[in-house]
């Protein structure tokens, strides 16, 4: 026994989440694709917003973000009242978490789901069920088996990070269905504007007339404004004002506020945005797959590479490394032999393409 402050039993034994690097030494301005970020940046409108804001920075924000609250609900046809506003949807996440787990309850999500659900879930004493993804993409059946009567929380990410998978509208009306009505399901969409496939749905609709689903969705990948974090959630009324009783009071910042609300109403960077991704993803995903490496096909603004071992991930990591190139290697997530690479601009893009090429040569 010593005498210094322990945390709580459990709490050490949680794996930092470790981000996307940001420098390689000796590279002034490296090509960060680590992070899943938009590399067009925020739009112009938001950048204006944020500075304009300036003005008002010596003020606490609206705790209810009534503004943002007003224009998301406009935007996605939701009632206004049952939106959860989070420093990116991550505190949504931690919110959740905090809210409906008891030491010793469980969450279910699948084997590569997103790390923030994990973190925390340990953070609260709860204890993490991983469904298997064979597929390198959340089953159904397979999450369902992992539900049991501690269960509380179903975390599922339609696109998913980092494999790129999703599940299909039908497949997430039967998870809904097949789950005890006391258990959430949170249906995390962060990457849904980037979507193109036809059997994807947003869950919004079907959260709309349920008593335990809530969807998320960020300001940090379409809007381009991960820095500011914002996310939200849509739930039902009862969960947003258990929530509300949790949250801590200025949540969401008087620029991110200002900046959020602009970025809804700039279509045209959204739009020039996911046009990026649309162009970008299949000719990304096709070159690297004609130097013969094996790309998951990827609904997000990412793919995953999965190479031949982890030796050869972390040959190609360094390889992109020295002509500055930062993607994310995935072993945290059990995949060791993946990396994981961000679809950015036209000339970053050539970049990763050409070095890979070169790598595929050696
Ligand atoms: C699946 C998924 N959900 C949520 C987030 C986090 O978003 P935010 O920046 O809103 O916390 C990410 C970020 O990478 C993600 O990949």
């Amino acid at each position: 026994m010593t005498d210094a402050p322990s945390p709580k039993p459990g709490i050490l034994d949680i794996a930092p989440y470790v981000g996307g690097k940001s420098k390689i030494d000796g590279v002034a301005e490296p090509m960060k694709l680590s992070s899943n970020e938009n590399m067009l940046g925020a739009g112009e409108k938001a950048r204006e917003a944020y500075a304009a804001a300036v003005s008002h920075i010596h003020s606490y924000p609206d705790g209810r973000a009534t503004k943002l609250r007003q224009v998301v609900a406009d935007h996605h046809r939701l009632e206004p009242e049952r939106l959860i506003f989070g420093n990116g949807s991550d505190e949504v996440f931690a919110l959740l978490n905090q809210a409906y787990l008891t030491p010793g309850d469980n969450i279910v999500t699948g084997q590569y789901g997103f790390l923030a659900y994990r973190i925390s879930a340990l953070g609260c004493q709860a204890e993490v069920k991983l469904a298997p993804e064979p597929g390198f993409k959340a089953e159904v059946d397979a999450l369902l088996e992992q539900v049991d009567d501690r269960t509380r929380i179903v975390y599922v990410s339609s696109p998913s990070n980092p494999t790129g998978s999703y599940n299909t509208g039908e497949e997430i009306h039967r998870l809904h269905e097949a789950l005890p009505p006391q258990v959430l399901l949170v249906v995390d969409e962060a990457y849904a504007e980037y979507v193109t496939e036809p059997d994807w749905e947003t869950s919004f609709p079907l959260a709309r007339d349920s008593a335990n689903i809530i969807v998320t969705r960020t300001f940090s990948k379409i809007h381009g404004l991960g820095g500011l974090r914002i996310g939200f959630g849509y739930a039902p009324l009862k969960v947003a004002e258990a929530i509300d009783r949790i949250r801590l009071p200025f949540n969401v910042s008087v620029p991110g506020i200002e900046a959020a609300v602009a970025a809804l109403g700039d279509e045209a960077h959204q739009k020039a945005s996911r046009d990026l991704i649309q162009t970008w993803r299949p000719r990304l995903t096709q070159a690297l797959r004609g130097f013969g490496f094996d790309v998951l096909p990827s609904a997000g603004n990412f793919v995953l590479v999965k190479l031949v071992d982890a030796a050869q991930a972390t040959a190609a990591n360094d390889y992109l490394n020295s002509k500055g190139i930062i993607v994310r290697p995935v072993g945290g997530y059990g995949l060791p032999a993946c990396l994981r690479i961000t679809v950015g601009t036209e000339d970053q893009n050539r970049a990763v393409i050409d070095a890979m090429s070169e790598f595929a040569a050696r």
